[in-house]
């Protein structure tokens, strides 16, 4: 099956907190979506962060990109990130590619792409670096790039969503839900990238519904239930004891 090549890594030793997000609650006007969540990754790690629709999975990422209504503390490499503010949480390095990919159906490939990078104006050395390294991860999207994005089929679009936040060079990517609506094939595929991309140093949190295959891919889990953080497990204790039952899966 394609999905057994996506492989779990192993941190040894204890990582710096890259990501240390304490007491974290959201509302969306007088509904509490978040009570008081503390997750953190370290440096190198790949987390998963799984639970059923409505568990609160999107809210905490928003939440952590300054995107909702938010009380707590959220440190990233040391620093405080404020509560509101994308653009300065996304200066400091971190960058989310949202539920449903968010990318610009009437625009190009192309021009998807250097929106990722508008930090550094979308063209230049460093542009056609950074783009050169995308297109190596996603060939798929080198032999696309003057089509338009609306397009191209579900998973070369969530290639591009993955793309696009990769040309902002993040020092920590938040992925929520990259598996939906992908056939499991593409999925592998896309997962097999995320992979890559950690193996080569980059910290992710990875919100997924479909939980064995983001276990496959993670060194720890948290799982959420109604706005709160229910467990947090070994991806490998998972796999040997086959308990897997005991959340919700799909
Ligand atoms: N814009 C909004 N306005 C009001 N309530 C919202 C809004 N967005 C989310 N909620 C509510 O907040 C709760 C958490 O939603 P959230 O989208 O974070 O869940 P999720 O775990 O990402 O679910 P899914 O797996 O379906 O994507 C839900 O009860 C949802 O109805
Ligand atoms: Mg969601």
């Amino acid at each position: 099956m394609a999905q057994a090549t996506v492989q779990a890594r192993t941190v040894t030793g204890a990582q710096p907190k890259i990501l240390d997000v304490e007491n974290l609650s959201a509302r969306y006007g007088q509904v509490v979506a978040l009570h008081g969540v503390s997750i953190n990754i370290r440096a190198g790690e790949l987390v998963a962060v799984l639970g059923p629709n409505g568990a609160g999975k999107s809210t905490l990422l928003r939440s952590v990109m300054g995107l909702t209504t938010s009380t707590g503390s959220v440190r990233f490499d040391d620093q405080s990130l404020p509560r509101r503010g994308t653009s300065r949480i996304a200066r400091a390095g971190v960058v989310l590619v949202p539920e449903g990919r968010g990318i610009f159906a009437p625009m190009s490939v192309a021009e998807n792409l250097q929106l990722g990078a508008y930090m550094i104006g979308g063209r230049g050395t460093e542009f056609e670096r950074r783009r050169d390294r995308v297109l190596t991860l996603f060939p798929r999207l080198r032999e696309r790039l003057n089509q338009t994005s609306g397009s191209l089929s579900g998973g070369e679009q969530q290639m591009l969503a993955v793309g696009r936040a990769m040309m902002a060079e993040p020092r920590l990517l938040l992925l929520d839900e990259p598996s939906l609506g992908l056939a499991p094939k593409v999925t592998a595929e896309i997962l097999e990238t995320l992979g890559q991309l950690n193996r080569s140093g980059l910290p992710i949190l990875l919100v997924e519904q479909k939980a064995p295959l983001a276990l496959k891919l993670a060194n720890r889990a948290y799982v959420m239930s109604n706005g709160r953080i229910s467990a947090e497990v070994d991806p490998r204790e998972i796999n040997s004891h086959a308990d897997l039952a005991q959340f919700y899966f799909n």
